[in-house]
């Protein structure tokens, strides 16, 4: 063997045998989740009750970054670009098999560039509104919205969110073009709503529900077929008058590419055990968020998810003739 290839072999090798022994060590500091969303919301609260959990679990603090802006791109793309050691992790919804119909230059690619460590849960999201909207049913707003299609505002978060996703579908199917408002994220959407600087909106029960419990805004109804236990005074929009309507947001677990096999069954253990606990189990029934069976709780589970997700929303947003931007 010539002197340099020996000198990289045994580089490589010693690279290798350290990646494995701190794999073996892992984790020895503190955990970071990338979550491309404004503090707040949905997937920001979701992932801090699953990483306080979690750092129970792996005896190491799990902090949160929030990372918000172009529907969660600008986070996905930091953590595409992060080191691959089980230091930093990605918790990411339906977002992320859109963006690479939606965006022309993604930097990163949604499937080949992160390792997928598990699905996690189902949100249903409800259409709401500031309460001084003067409707107070479903075929009120619907009417209220003809009415007034010139003058009112739809919060959402941002091209192919879920919030998005779910406003596309409810302004086709009322056939009612509204005025969009793009967050970095629902949590400071939901702010404004409250306030009154926007009208209408639809996102996810874990965001929406304890505001409209509290009567800080108005739920019209929700989005898959079946009631949603922790809010049974709103019925699902197919019940309330707007047939085959469904558009629940999930979410996933995943590393960048190329983190140690080792390092990511550990965290799909801690992830395991999260999802199992007592106190996580009930804060996520009180939001409306719904656990995925444990046995789709796996890399495998997650990878054929996100391409048939991305498969599936191609299609759609060319049938919608959205353009990529
Ligand atoms: C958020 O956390 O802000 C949301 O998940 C955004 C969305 O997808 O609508």
């Amino acid at each position: 063997m010539r002197g340099w290839l020996r000198r990289t072999a045994v580089f490589g090798l010693a690279m290798s045998w350290a990646a494995l022994a701190s794999a073996q060590d892992y984790p020895s500091r503190p955990i970071t989740i990338v979550v491309p969303w404004a503090a707040g919301g949905p997937t920001d609260v979701v992932t801090r009750i699953l990483g306080q959990a979690m750092s129970t679990d792996l005896k190491q603090p799990v902090v949160v970054e929030n990372l918000g802006g172009a529907s969660g791109t600008v986070g996905a793309a930091r953590a595409a670009r992060a080191t691959p050691d089980g230091y930093t992790l990605f918790l990411h919804n339906i977002s992320h098999a859109t963006a690479p119909s939606l965006y022309k230059s993604l930097p990163y690619d949604p499937v080949e560039d992160f390792e997928p460590i598990g699905l996690i849960l189902d949100v249903p999201q409800a259409v709401v509104s500031k309460n001084a909207l003067p409707a107070k049913t479903l075929p009120e707003l619907v009417a209220y919205l003809k009415a007034n299609r010139d003058k009112v505002n739809l919060a959402q978060a941002g091209r192919g969110s879920g919030s998005h996703l779910c406003a596309l579908l409810f302004m086709s199917a009322i056939d009612t073009k509204l005025t969009e408002v793009a967050y970095k994220g629902t949590g400071p959407a939901i702010t404004d709503l409250m306030g009154g600087q926007v009208d209408v909106m639809c996102d996810q029960v874990s965001n929406t529900g304890n505001q409209i419990k509290a009567g800080t805004i108005r739920g019209y109804c929700t989005t898959i077929k079946s009631q949603v236990a922790s809010l049974p005074d709103v019925r699902p929009c197919t019940e309330a008058g707007l047939p085959g309507f469904d558009a629940s947001v999930w979410h996933g677990l995943y590393a960048p590419k190329g983190t140690p096999k080792p390092v990511l069954d550990r965290v799909n253990v801690a992830l395991r055990a999260a999802l199992r606990d007592g106190t996580v189990k009930a804060r996520l029934a009180e939001l409306g968020a719904v656990p995925v069976a444990e046995t789709d709780v796996t890399p495998s589970a997650l990878r054929s998810h996100l391409k048939a997700q991305v498969e599936k929303w191609a299609t759609v947003i060319r049938a919608a003739k959205l353009q990529p931007e």
